[in-house]
């Protein structure tokens, strides 16, 4: 840091209601929330004076708490992934910041506001060659489909699996049109409608600005099921800890992989992050089906709790907890030159 009174603010989104959706997404709204506070713990045994500003519901008075602080000493580590009950807003933090002229840790508004759009982050990966499955992106519970199925569901605006359940693999064009419905109506926002890739999960968690590090790869083990279809990581899987798919999907870090397919899926994983220009850290989802890895998900903020699969890696990787908050904070810091 540039000077000795220099101070790191931590930003996150307090989430208190649900405002769409299912009442349950409330555990993952709230999740950024213990998040923020590991990371502020780290930070403090890490001996940097840290301050949490949270963002609730109201733009204007969290720019008005932020403004205690100058931007000349004070370096924010971003961790909101949503703005007042919404994903998609997300990108109002860092646009907020940039306007304020904060420097900040992870992706730019633009790339935010590309990743919280699903349908935007398959287009720019396919211009890029970037595989990612076949889509079609319904406002409504109708219209042609020239999609094959199976085919899964999603709320093109959401992330930590909201909206999706076992229900949201269709294999025919009426329960498809039902689940569109479900989407479009309870989430209040397009749907999604992807080629169900069956076959292994990959997450690919890396770091770095231009020359980027990629950890050991996690693979989420779905052998307690053996229905394909079923073989998913729906919101109960992930948030819901007394549910049966909580307790037996597993993660094999690193997983096991011939070298070729672990330069495919590296190599893959790398553009993608490229493609879609995200900054200082960064985790892209992946099903691997005949030797392909089909881009589904990438994460510009990828959960940083200790027990997520960001820790998980980095920690495989050499970095324990407090090693890897700090070294995000640091390539942020080093990318604005800081340090
Ligand atoms: N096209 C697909 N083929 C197979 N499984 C998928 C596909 N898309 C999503 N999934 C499953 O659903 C989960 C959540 O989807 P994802 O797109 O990552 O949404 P989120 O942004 O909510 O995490 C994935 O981790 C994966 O298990
Ligand atoms: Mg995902």
């Amino acid at each position: 840091m540039d000077t000795d009174d220099s101070l790191i603010a931590l930003v996150y989104n307090e989430e208190e209601e649900v405002l769409k959706g299912d009442s349950q997404d409330l555990v993952a709204l709230q999740g950024t929330i213990k998040t923020a506070s590991s990371i502020y713990e780290a930070l403090l045994r890490l001996g940097y004076p840290t301050v949490m500003v949270p963002a609730k519901n109201d733009l204007e008075s969290f720019a008005r708490d932020l403004s205690q602080y100058s931007p000349r000493n004070t370096f924010v580590f971003n961790v909101c992934d949503g703005f007042a009950g919404d994903n998609f807003s997300a990108s109002l933090i860092p646009q907020v910041l940039k306007d304020l002229g904060f420097k900040y840790t992870g992706s730019k508004a633009e790339a935010v506001r590309l990743c919280t759009d699903k349908a935007r982050t398959k287009r720019r990966l396919l211009r890029q060659g970037v595989p990612t499955p076949a889509y079609q992106l319904f406002s409504k519970a109708k219209g042609g489909v020239s999609l094959q199925f199976p085919a899964i569901v999603k709320p093109v605006h959401e992330d930590a699996s909201m909206g999706i359940n076992e229900n949201s693999v269709v294999t025919n064009a009426s329960d498809m049109f039902e689940r569109v419905d479900y989407v479009v109506s309870e989430y209040r926002q397009p749907a999604l409608v992807e080629e169900y890739i069956t076959g292994r999960e990959f997450s690919v968690s890396m770091w770095g600005n231009g020359t980027m590090e990629v950890m050991p790869i996690s693979e989420h083990d779905f052998s307690a099921i053996d229905d394909p279809l079923k073989s998913l990581l729906t919101y109960e899987s992930k948030w819901l800890e007394d549910s049966f798919t909580y307790n037996s999907f597993s993660v094999i870090c690193p997983a096991e992989l011939t070298k070729t397919e672990e330069e495919t899926i590296k190599t893959t994983a790398v553009s993608a992050f490229r493609a879609i220009g995200l900054r200082d850290f960064g985790r892209v989802d992946m099903r691997y089906r005949d030797g392909v890895p089909y881009v589904i998900d990438i994460n510009e903020l990828p959960d940083l709790a200790p027990d997520a699969g960001f820790a998980r890696s980095a920690e495989m990787a050499g970095y324990p907890y407090d090693k890897m908050v700090d070294r995000i904070l640091n390539l942020a810091l080093h990318r604005e030159g800081w340090k």
